[in-house]
């Protein structure tokens, strides 16, 4: 067997992204992990343990992508999880803040990718994180809609592109325990959780599991997956 090459996951250092770098750390793998700041991607690091390294670029500044991950060596898997939350509505539109998601998500993935492709091993795998917002809007979604609406059709033309490499998305629904999510006011989620038919919100460790079987799984290629309990039929 050829010596594994790391774990790259881009918004590793805190939530969703940390889950899955803590995955991959507690089976020995080298894993980097990456947030905007430098100090606070050296510290995640250390609190996710094994072999894990933290380094900092902003997706929002794509040009500065390929000088942060100059130290990454060969590469077996990529995860994209990384976010800024922009709630805007088309109404009282903040042109800045809908331009910086869509440059981070769409612009700065894919300069991701291309600073890595020549590091990526012919059995590698990238996972996208988009959203559910892509199928179920609400009022200051339109940026969040259509950036994950985008990253469907990133999927496809990546894994055209790319291929043998292999090349999917994730789409959570409301991930009940995030960070993000866990820290609105007592009775937010209850609403979201009782039109889910599975009566509960898809967890941090769901949408692992499922990051996972995306990497892992060597004939899964150009899906874009949803995790959500099957919400859009509630
Ligand atoms: N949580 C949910 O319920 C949910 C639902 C649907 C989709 N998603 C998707 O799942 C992914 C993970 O979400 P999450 O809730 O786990 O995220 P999160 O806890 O908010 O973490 C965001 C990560 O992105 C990094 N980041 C933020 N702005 C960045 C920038 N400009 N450049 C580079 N890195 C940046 C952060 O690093 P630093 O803070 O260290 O800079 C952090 O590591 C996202 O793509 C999100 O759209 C999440």
């Amino acid at each position: 067997m050829p010596e594994a090459g790391c774990v790259v996951i881009v918004g590793g250092t805190a939530g969703i992204g940390r889950e899955l770098a803590k995955h991959y750390a507690e089976r020995g793998r080298d894993v980097v992990v990456t947030g905007r700041d430098a100090d606070r991607a050296k510290a995640a690091a250390a609190e996710i343990g094994g072999r894990t390294v933290g380094m900092a670029f902003d997706l929002t500044r794509p040009e500065e992508v390929a000088g942060g991950l100059a130290d990454v060596g060969p590469v077996d898997r990529l995860v994209l999880a990384a976010i800024e939350r922009d709630e805007n509505t088309v109404r009282d539109y903040d042109v800045v803040r809908a331009a910086r998601l869509a440059i981070l998500k769409l612009v700065g993935y894919t300069e991701v990718v291309h600073a890595l492709e020549p590091r990526l091993r012919s059995d590698a795998a990238i996972v996208l994180f988009g959203g559910l917002a892509k199928d179920r809007p609400y009022v200051g979604s339109t940026t969040v809609t259509t950036v994950n609406g985008a990253v469907t059709t990133m999927v496809s033309a990546l894994a055209v592109e790319l291929a043998p490499i292999r090349v999917n998305a994730i789409h959570p629904g409301i991930v009940g325990d995030s960070p993000y999510w866990s820290a609105k006011p007592e009775g937010v989620l209850e609403a979201f959780r009782s039109r889910t038919p599975t009566g509960r919100l898809a967890t941090m460790a769901d949408v692992v599991d499922a990051v996972v079987f995306l990497l892992e799984n060597r004939s899964v290629n150009g899906v874009n997956l949803r995790v959500d309990g099957g919400t859009l039929l509630g």
